[in-house]
């Protein structure tokens, strides 16, 4: 399987989603050095914050060699300003820029932004033909199915991106009203994959090894976007890439890998965000590590009492030296 977009190898095929509040810097780095992940997203940027020079959104743009390639998602309901923040991310040193057409949220889709173009397919390609005008570098959109349950529309969607010149789309095989409820539906991507010539990339549900080789046997495509299943696991990409290569099943981390990873994350957020910050967002991601370890739900509440970082890192350190397994931390999280 080869997936290739815009002249850009993206090897293994594996794409981690773009995640508000979660696919920054310091969680990119982390699924980059586990492995297997080819293709990394950050965090959706406002076009609006570009064009209006947010100060905020200047710090969004994170990204270092080590990432690459990166591709930069960006969101806006009208032509021209959502060019002005696809420009901007491609001089910024973005190697794809993504336009989303897909995000369900409220205050993104009063503004006509994300999933809102899925009513509206011929702003939708208004605001393509004047993104693929705008940057050079590889176009891609992630959609979701369409906004009403049963009233696809990421068919024409695609044909139009493809018409317009975009390099590859994503699908998540849900409605937008759906927000996360019921199945990813893999069969419906697979209606949009037959459609178009260009790769499309299946999104939704896809939480292991097994159900990445069950997507792309139903979807045939040739590329597939991880989101939840990655948080506190940035290990998933190496697991599904070795067994859709080999069909070896690497064995799932360890409670010591998991506080291990999380207490390098912990540190890489500080280094990057300052203790304060970090610690606000670490809880958020410690849920997703400690999941499943024996003491889980004594040890969340310790971590949600902790009023620092360094009581926070004490905290996992010595849930590290209880599993009994080695306390060693790399820091060759460091970041350049
Ligand atoms: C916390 C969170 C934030 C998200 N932020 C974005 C975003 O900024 N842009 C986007 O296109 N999708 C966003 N998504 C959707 C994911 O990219 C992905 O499409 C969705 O989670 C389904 O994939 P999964 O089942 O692998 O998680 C977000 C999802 C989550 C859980």
């Amino acid at each position: 399987m080869d997936l290739v977009i815009g002249g850009i190898r993206i090897d293994p095929p594996l794409v981690l989603a773009p995640m508000a509040g979660v696919t920054n810097h310091a969680f990119r780095i982390m699924c980059k050095r586990a492995g297997g992940c080819g293709l990394v997203c950050t965090e959706m940027f406002s076009a609006y914050a570009i064009k209006f020079r947010d100060p905020g959104t200047k710090t969004m743009i994170d990204w270092t060699d080590e990432e690459r390639p990166v591709c930069a998602q960006v969101f806006g309901g009208d032509p021209e300003t959502v060019a002005i923040g696809a420009k901007a991310l491609e001089d910024a040193g973005a190697d794809i820029v993504d336009i989303n057409m897909g995000c369900p949220v409220p205050k993104v889709v009063r503004s006509g932004s994300g999933a809102a173009l899925l009513k509206d397919l011929p702003r939708a390609k208004d605001i393509l033909v004047a993104a693929r005008e705008a940057v050079s570098v590889p176009l891609t959109v992630k959609m979701r199915l369409g906004w009403k349950v049963g009233e696809m529309v990421a068919v024409d969607l695609a044909q139009i991106a493809e018409e317009c010149g975009v390099n590859a789309v994503t699908v998540h095989g849900r409605f937008a009203v759906q927000t996360y409820s019921d199945r990813a539906d893999w069969g419906a991507i697979a209606v949009v994959r037959k459609s178009v010539g260009i790769p499309v990339i299946a999104n939704g549900d896809i939480g292991t090894p097994e159900d990445a080789v069950k997507a792309l046997e139903i979807t045939g495509c040739s590329g597939l976007m991880i989101g939840r299943a990655a948080r506190g696991d940035p290990w998933i990409f190496q697991r599904i890439s070795r067994y859709m290569t080999t069909g070896e099943k690497l064995p799932e981390p360890t409670p010591a890998e998991r506080l291990r990873a999380a207490i390098a994350h912990a540190e890489l957020l500080c280094r990057i965000h300052g203790e304060r910050r970090a610690a606000k967002e670490m809880r958020g991601h410690l849920i997703h590590y400690i999941k499943g370890i024996s003491g889980a739900a004594a040890l969340r509440n310790r971590i949600m009492t902790t009023e620092s970082m360094e009581e926070l890192l004490q905290v996992l350190r010595d849930a590290l030296a209880r599993t009994g397994e080695s306390t060693a931390v790399h820091t060759s999280a460091d970041i350049e």
